[in-house]
C-alpha cells in the first residue's frame, strides 16, 4: 500500500534521512522504532509532503505521492495523528472532529452522522465532552481526540506519531488497544514509537531507524524478542 524506496531528506545542509527502505501492505499496524532525533518525524512528515525527499520515491497505492502536495496526498487517503496531539485547544471536541471531516466536506459530503457515531463508540469519553474545549481534555483525552479527528477523513492509511507520548502506562495501553481496535474495522496503521515493548505487542511487523538508517525490519514476534532490540529499546541490560 506504502512503499518508501531509497528516501533522502535534507533540514538545509543536514541530512536526516539517509536512504529509507519502508513498506506497509494493506491492512497491517506497522511500527517505526527508533530513539530521539533518529528522524521518526520527519520520516511521516516526508511521506505526508510536509518536507520534500531530495531522493528516492514514495508510492501510495502504487501511485507516486513524493512531489504531491499535502492536501492532496491527504485526499489519497493518508491520515496524520501528529505528535503532540496538535488539536485545537479553543474549539470543541465536537469542532475538531468536524475539521477532521474538512476534506470530505470540500468534496461536497454533508452527512457525517454514521462517522461520529463510529468515534464516539471507539471513543466514548469523547460523546461525554462533546461541547468541552480540546483545550481543557486531559493528555489521554487529547490524544483520543487527534486519533477520532484523523479517522473522521475515512482514511486508508493513518500515520500515528508517538501516541503514547507523555501518557500515564494504563493510558498508554489504551490508546494501543484502540488502534488495534481500529486496524481490525479496517485501517492501516503506521505507528511511530519510542515505547517499543507495547508497539510491537500490537504491531505486525517493525522497522528500526538510528540517525536516519533503517537498521533492522522483520515481524514485531521476532523484533521483540531480538537481542539488540531488548537491550536498546526495552531497558534490558
Ligand atoms: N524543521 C527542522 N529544521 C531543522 N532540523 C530539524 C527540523 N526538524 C527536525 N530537525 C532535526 O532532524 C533530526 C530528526 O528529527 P525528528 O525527525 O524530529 O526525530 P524524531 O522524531 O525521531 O525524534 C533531529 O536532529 C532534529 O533536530
Ligand atoms: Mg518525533
Amino acid at each position: 500500500m506504502l512503499k518508501l524506496r531509497g528516501v533522502v531528506t535534507y533540514y538545509g545542509r543536514m541530512q536526516v534521512l539517509k536512504g529509507i527502505d519502508l513498506e506497509v501492505q494493506e491492512g497491517e499496524i506497522v511500527c517505526l522504532l527508533g530513539g530521539n532525533a533518529s528522524g521518526k518525524t520527519t520520516t511521516m512528515k516526508t511521506i505526508l509532503g510536509i518536507v520534500r525527499p531530495t531522493q528516492g520515491s514514495i508510492e501510495f497505492q502504487g501511485q507516486p505521492i513524493h512531489g504531491l502536495p499535502t492536501r492532496r496526498i491527504v485526499e489519497l487517503g493518508i491520515s496524520p495523528v501528529p505528535e503532540s496531539r496538535r488539536i485545537f485547544p479553543r474549539l470543541t471536541v465536537k469542532e475538531n472532529l468536524e475539521l477532521g471531516a474538512f476534506i470530505r466536506q470540500q468534496r461536497g459530503e454533508t452527512s457525517f452522522e454514521e462517522d461520529f457515531e463510529r468515534v464516539y463508540q471507539l471513543f466514548p469519553r469523547l460523546k461525554e465532552r462533546e461541547r468541552q474545549l480540546g483545550g481543557t481534555l486531559s493528555g489521554g483525552e487529547q490524544q483520543m481526540l487527534a486519533m477520532a479527528r484523523a479517522l473522521m477523513a475515512r482514511p486508508r492509511l493513518v500515520l500515528m506519531d508517538e501516541p503514547s507520548m507523555g501518557l500515564a502506562p494504563v493510558l498508554v495501553e489504551r490508546v494501543f488497544q484502540i488502534i488495534q481496535e481500529i486496524n481490525r474495522q479496517g485501517t492501516t496503521i503506521l505507528v511511530v514509537e519510542q515505547n517499543a515493548n507495547v508497539a510491537l505487542s500490537i504491531a505486525h511487523r517493525g522497522y528500526v531507524l538510528q540517525t536516519g538508517q533503517i537498521v533492522m525490519h522483520d515481524q514485531a514476534s521476532r523484533l521483540l524478542q531480538s537481542e539488540t532490540i531488548r537491550k536498546a529499546y526495552l531497558g534490558e541490560a
